[in-house]
């Protein structure tokens, strides 16, 4: 058994990272900029974004958080993105989710402009993904096919098992693998019999927030295992959804959790403002 060691290649990926910033201001002065939209008192995505903004500033970013009250208004919200969408030091934005239920958060991701959707839950990327056309990827899916090539995992022709079928990782998951020639097959709450499904898979993914949803009785020898998913324990302790102890002595690959997928979303959040900070220069200099 191999860990998919995240927190390593996320690393390499930062440095590489810091030194194309550092290119980019020399060559035309511009500093990637990434604009972070954070609301409520929500733990888990104050420290997210905490994170987010850590890896900013190691990378020689400029970011800004705009921290909004549970309370606050649509019409807000509406209107700092709409002038992050005008802002030329922002070339990223990101809207932490979830957002409080009174927010129609759907209107929001689709009003932040498709060049800025660092997170590529913008409709126009989400359509660009589904049809293998470059454009803004989700950022943790992405970080897991960086993980599988870092790896030397070929997913061309393997049974891949997706386990979720969000907007944030299922779907994009899919598209990503499918994209890379894989058969693919997504579970998700109302999938029957789970198990019959993963028992066939050369690569189960998993991001549901289920602990111990995995278990080694679930899964074939020699499977690659990616765990997308975290939870905490009533102890406090974060978890993924996979049986670690049991499932990692089947497996040939697997990701630890924490320190697998997650790291990797941080490392790809940087890359994507990078892209978008290289277009938007790009097109300032053709102007
Ligand atoms: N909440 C959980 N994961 C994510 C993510 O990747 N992006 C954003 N914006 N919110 C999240």
């Amino acid at each position: 058994m191999q860990l998919l060691d995240g927190r390593k290649l996320s690393k390499k990926i930062e440095l590489q990272i810091t030194e194309d910033v550092k290119k980019l201001k020399e060559s035309c002065g511009c500093t990637p900029g990434l604009a972070v939209v954070l609301v409520g008192q929500d733990p888990a995505s104050a420290a997210y974004v905490g994170m987010k903004k850590r890896a900013c500033d190691r990378a020689g970013f400029y970011s800004i958080t705009h921290d909004m009250p549970e309370s606050i208004s649509q019409e807000a919200i509406e209107k700092t993105i709409v002038m992050l969408n005008n802002d030329t030091n922002v070339d990223g934005i990101l809207i932490q989710l979830p957002l409080p239920e009174h927010i129609d958060t759907t209107k929001l991701l689709e009003l932040v402009a498709p060049q800025k959707d660092v997170d590529g839950f913008h409709p126009f990327n989400v359509g660009r993904l589904v049809t293998n056309l470059d454009g803004f990827v989700p950022c943790t899916p992405l970080g897991v096919m960086e993980l599988l090539k870092e790896y030397d995992i070929d997913v061309k022709g393997k049974n891949c098992v997706v386990v979720g079928a969000s907007n944030i990782v299922g779907k994009p998951m899919a598209s990503l693998l499918l994209n890379a020639d894989a058969t693919v097959e997504i579970c998700h709450i109302f999938t029957d019999d789970l198990k019959k499904h993963t028992l066939n898979a050369d690569i189960v993914l998993c991001g549901v927030g289920v602990v111990n949803l995995i278990t080694e009785d679930m899964v074939k020898d020699d499977v690659v295992i990616v765990d997308i998913g975290v939870s905490r324990t009533k102890e406090g302790k974060l978890v993924g959804d996979v049986d670690f102890e049991n499932v990692s002595k089947k497996s040939s690959y697997i990701t630890p959790s924490p320190g697998g997928v997650g790291p990797m979303t941080i490392a790809m959040l940087l890359s994507n403002t990078l892209k978008a900070a290289k277009m938007n220069a790009q097109q300032k200099k053709s102007n």
